[in-house]
């Protein structure tokens, strides 16, 4: 089906991103300039607040403004540079879509408290509207989305060939990632869209979200050598995912109501994470003008890792061991403080308390179980792993509490989610994310991201 077109009232109009020109018009409190003193040169540098009172020193003129200032006796070549691995003090850039107050445990997508949205029990589609866009829909909003999403629900036939040319049980997170370049190459428009056109940056947008969750449940059943199973127009973007992962063509799986409604908290409750690894791997990829779905692509691929969205699996893995008598949580904890192992869905690098999501997750896992009439004894072992960690006076002193991906995988679990689909599952809801802090990325019309470096290897030498 051609792509519909929209006039400007069926669906909000995208929130323009911040512009360099408009840092200055953040709100600027009194103390204005940090000052700082290298060798003999003292600098004032601006400050940046943000609107919940972030405070960040603009350093942008740093090098130019030292270039050849003597320390030690010596003219500094081309100027200081900051030192920062990992990024644990830096701002790369200046956003509006999610804030976290890490230290007491707040997140908020576009200024809305997440346990609000979960109690009120908004749908994934609502809160992926919200961070693209920047407002919740009305109804008549939410409804055009929808049509959008179902509309472009299939994949081009020929990438059955992409699925076919895979080995028996590949990764579905590799799949994943290389599927969505693919499917790109077979809508070539999608890799030319404009991010200031609100019309083309929506379809992209719509047809981005309504294909990874075809492409993820084709990656699963791949993976196990199933058919794949096409969409059903009829259902809700949850439900739909549902069926194409479990109906087979000879039996249709019909989700239960609280099944959608959990993995419509769980998509809800990862869709954004502002500037975690995978955001900024997006966001690096997109400054050198990369389109859209190259970026999210790449994106996928950082998501992957055990530090990152693969800790959930990490966690189940973990459990399972206990269970098995293979070790216990003592030993556990023995060896996360004696530094042999990180203890999966514990620590994390912005909340030094615990994880508003995994407090969500956690009491949900339990209502699930119960209504199913399921047990998990790993829900058990978690309990016990958490108290006896939250108790611990590493875990205490280093403020390493549950993260989201504690409970997670436990929930997915609990909806019937197999162990290699998790980071999958995560990789959904975070297009939305990925998508939104895209756009913003290149409608700031940044500099290519490029850190520099302390080279601390040999000096000139002769061969
Ligand atoms: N188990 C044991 N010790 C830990 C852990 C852990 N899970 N996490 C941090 N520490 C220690 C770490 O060894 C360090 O100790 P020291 O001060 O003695 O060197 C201290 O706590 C601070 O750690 P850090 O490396 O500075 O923390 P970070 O901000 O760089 O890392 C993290 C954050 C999430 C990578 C880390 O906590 C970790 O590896 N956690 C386990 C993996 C995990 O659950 N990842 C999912 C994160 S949430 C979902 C997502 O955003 O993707």
């Amino acid at each position: 089906m051609p792509p519909r077109r929209m006039n400007n009232h069926i669906l909000p109009r995208p929130r323009r991103a911040l512009r360099p020109e408009d840092e200055m018009a953040v709100d600027q409190k009194e103390i204005k300039k940090a000052t700082l003193t290298i060798g003999e040169r003292i600098l004032e540098l601006p400050l940046i607040t943000g609107t919940e009172g972030e405070l960040g020193i603009d350093i942008r003129k740093l090098r130019p403004e030292t270039d050849g200032i003597m320390v030690n006796g010596h003219p500094v070549k081309g100027g200081v540079i900051t030192y920062d691995p990992g990024y644990k003090n830096t701002g790369a850039c200046i956003s509006q879509i999610t804030y976290i107050n890490g230290e007491e445990g707040i997140m908020r997508y576009r200024g809305y408290n997440i346990d609000e949205l979960a109690l009120k029990q908004y749908r994934f589609i609502d809160v992926a509207m919200l961070i693209i866009f920047g407002e919740l829909p009305n109804t008549t909003e939410r409804e055009n989305f929808r049509e959008l999403l179902t509309n472009f629900e299939l994949v081009d036939e020929g990438m059955r060939k992409f699925f076919d040319s895979l080995p028996p049980n590949a990764d579905p997170m590799a799949i994943l990632s290389a599927a969505i370049q693919c499917s790109s190459l077979y809508n070539p428009e999608l890799r030319a869209i404009d991010p200031a056109d609100d019309e083309d940056f929506t379809l992209a947008a719509a047809k981005l979200l309504s294909k990874v969750r075809t492409i993820a449940a084709f990656s699963y059943k791949y993976s196990i050598g199933q058919p794949i199973m096409y969409p059903n127009p009829e259902l809700d973007y949850c439900s739909n995912f549902l069926h194409m992962m479990f109906s087979i063509p000879n039996k249709m799986h019909i989700a239960s109501n609280m099944a959608v409604d959990a993995l419509n908290l769980f998509l809800m409750l990862h869709a954004d994470h502002e500037q975690n690894c995978s955001t900024s791997t997006v966001r690096m990829v997109g400054s050198t003008k990369a389109n859209l779905f190259d970026s999210v692509s790449s994106g996928i691929s950082s998501l992957s890792g055990p530090l990152h969205g693969g800790a959930n699996v990490e966690v189940i893995k973990l459990l399972q061991r206990v269970n098995s008598k293979e070790t216990t949580i003592e030993q556990l904890i023995d060896d996360a403080k004696n530094k042999k192992i990180r203890l999966p869905g514990f620590g994390h690098r912005i909340y030094k308390n615990y994880d508003p999501r995994a407090k969500i997750i956690k009491q949900t896992v339990h209502k699930l179980l119960q209504e199913f009439n399921q047990e998990d004894p790993l829900l058990e072992i978690a309990y016990t792993l958490e108290e006896i960690a939250l108790t611990d006076d590493y875990f205490k002193a280093k403020k390493l509490y549950p993260n989201v991906d504690f409970y997670s995988g436990l929930m997915l679990r609990a909806i019937g989610i197999p162990l290699n689909m998790f980071t999958v599952m995560f990789a959904i809801s975070r297009m939305a994310g990925w998508i939104a802090q895209w756009r913003e990325e290149m409608l700031a019309d940044p500099a290519i991201q490029r850190p520099r470096q302390i080279y601390t290897g040999p000096v000139e030498r002769k061969i």
